[in-house]
């Protein structure tokens, strides 16, 4: 929901967004060997093509024990891997990235961001300083999917319409 909402923000700056779950790419957990004996997951190819084809990132993670997700992190090291002849890094290199969480105690995942801050920076992307983190997510967001504090409705689309500013100076 929140990413959706930092989505709308983008669209209305002039982005072109598409929405990515990872629940609907699913992959397996990352293994070198397996990597080596079965090459790269379809899914993970289609994850990789989505990142190239844009050049801004919006992420949203909960927080699980201070961190990212194992998912998010499991789909960021496929992403990392290069198909044969590909340069390294290639769905990261040049993206512009604004980070944001939800989750449902006191500080909103924002212990998560700090790890996800410093792994994007380690592999090329440009994390945007502003962030957002929604805490006590059960009671900030209406069953429509909007939140409940229209203030902070409009600083996640801001969020998003930032990172599309951002990536089209980046991108004359
Ligand atoms: C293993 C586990 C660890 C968690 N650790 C944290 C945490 O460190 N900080 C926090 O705010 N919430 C934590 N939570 C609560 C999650 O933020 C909450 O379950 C959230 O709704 C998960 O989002 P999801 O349903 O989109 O996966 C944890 C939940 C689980 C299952």
């Amino acid at each position: 929901m929140l990413v959706k909402i930092a989505a709308t923000g983008a669209r209305a700056a002039g982005a072109e967004v598409t929405y990515i779950d990872l629940r609907d790419l699913p992959m397996p957990l990352f293994d070198e060997d397996l990597e080596a004996k079965e090459g790269m997951p379809e899914n993970v190819r289609k994850f990789k093509e989505l990142m190239t084809a844009h050049q801004g990132l919006l992420i949203a993670s909960p927080e699980y024990n201070s961190s990212i997700t194992a998912v998010l992190k499991n789909a960021i090291d496929w992403a990392s891997r290069p198909l044969p002849g590909e340069p390294g890094l290639a769905a990261f290199n040049n993206k512009v990235a604004a980070i944001m969480s939800a989750s449902l105690g006191a500080f909103g995942g924002m212990r998560g961001l700090v790890h996800l801050r410093s792994i994007l920076g380690n592999i090329n992307v440009l994390v945007l300083p502003d962030q957002k983190s929604i805490p006590k997510a059960y009671e900030a967001f209406n069953a429509d999917g909007t939140m409940t504090d229209p203030k902070q409705q409009e600083a996640v689309e801001n969020l998003g319409a930032k990172l599309a500013g951002v990536v089209a100076k980046l991108n004359p």
